[in-house]
């Protein structure tokens, strides 16, 4: 089922809003499923309700956390260079809009003629979408609430318009590399031959800064972690105690990622959705994996998806990429 309103107010009239309803049975299904594995996990997707939004945008800003803004820089510095790639008066897709902080850096250059901010997580993307709208009132922008880790389908044709997407922000870490080719594929299939992916990707590095990006001081990925249980607690009626886990953030160098868990600190029931499922001091429930790449390692993902390497932007310090495939 699909919807479409446009907002109303004067600052946001060109916010399109479609609604493609992610459904928040999967969440129930997926949660209970994952916390039967023998290795518990739950899925990063659901880290992303308004209080988890809220945090990411904290993590982003921290001192530790390096790849905002690095990319940032990055997107900065070749600005015009990326937008000569991806082409102007284009229908530009991002994946993940969060905040849609980044595309500000970059709209200037490329004055899309359609901007289409895709997010699961309602409430942030309306407000950042109609706040994008309100900074460059030109531009026409259809905010697309969907989960875009499953197929879906673009809720408006723009068949005369080139297409382009932007993915930034190394999420395609978060996904198994398997996954995440499947992902680029069902992206390069909706750009059609010849459109564009602009996407960032965290490098492999040191472990010390790793590890220091995902334990931060301040305690604010720990929150964001923990927060997982509080929304499952909300929507899926189940009693973890927070205090009763605590927050870790490890580098495993053999399959080149960052793994979260959230470890119970004494034995314990929990029950969700009427299910309970007993936990051993010490167990963890993964809830994150971030791959980082090399740039080789990278390309040879895209080319399982379709996409061939035209160009690759990095930071003076090679923390971080940013990458223009093109499809077919
Ligand atoms: C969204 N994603 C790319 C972040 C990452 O670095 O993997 C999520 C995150 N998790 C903890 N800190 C940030």
């Amino acid at each position: 089922m699909q919807s479409q309103t446009t907002t109303g107010t004067a600052a946001a009239r060109r916010v399109h809003f479609h609604d493609l309803h992610p459904a928040p049975a999967d969440m129930r299904a997926e949660v209970l499923a994952g916390l039967a594995l023998p290795q518990k996990r739950l899925s990063p997707k659901f880290f992303y309700d308004a209080d988890g939004s809220r945090l990411f945008d904290a993590i982003c800003a921290l001192p530790e956390y390096y790849p905002t803004r690095t990319e940032i820089g990055i997107l900065r510095r070749h600005g015009a260079e990326m937008a000569a790639r991806l082409g102007r008066e284009a229908l530009l897709i991002e994946l993940g809009s969060g905040s849609s902080v980044k595309i500000r850096t970059l709209l200037e250059a490329l004055r899309p003629a359609v901007y289409m901010p895709v997010d699961i997580s309602r409430e942030h993307l309306l407000q950042s979408a109609e706040a994008l709208a309100a900074a460059f009132p030109a531009l026409d922008v259809h905010a697309v609430c969907a989960d875009y880790s499953s197929a879906f389908v673009l809720p408006v044709d723009h068949h005369d318009h080139p297409r382009a997407a932007f993915f930034p922000g190394s999420s395609v870490g978060n996904f198994e590399p398997p996954a995440a080719a499947r992902l680029m594929a069902r992206v390069g299939q909706i750009l059609g031959p010849g459109g564009r992916l602009l996407i960032g990707v965290d490098l492999i590095k040191d472990v010390h800064r790793l590890e220091a990006a995902y334990n931060d001081a301040d305690g604010v990925t720990a929150a964001f972690n923990l927060n997982l249980l509080t929304r499952i607690n909300r929507e899926l009626g189940a009693d973890f105690d927070r205090d009763a886990f605590r927050h870790e953030a490890i580098f495993n160098a053999a399959l080149a990622r960052v793994e979260m868990h959230l470890i119970s600190t004494r034995a314990q029931r929990v029950t969700v959705a009427g299910e309970t499922f007993a936990f051993a001091e010490g167990e963890s429930i993964h809830t994150e994996c971030s791959y980082k790449y090399r740039i080789d390692g990278f390309h040879a993902l895209a080319a399982e998806a379709g996409f061939a390497a035209e160009q690759v932007w990095t930071d003076a310090d090679d923390l971080f990429s940013v990458h223009c495939l093109v499809y077919g």
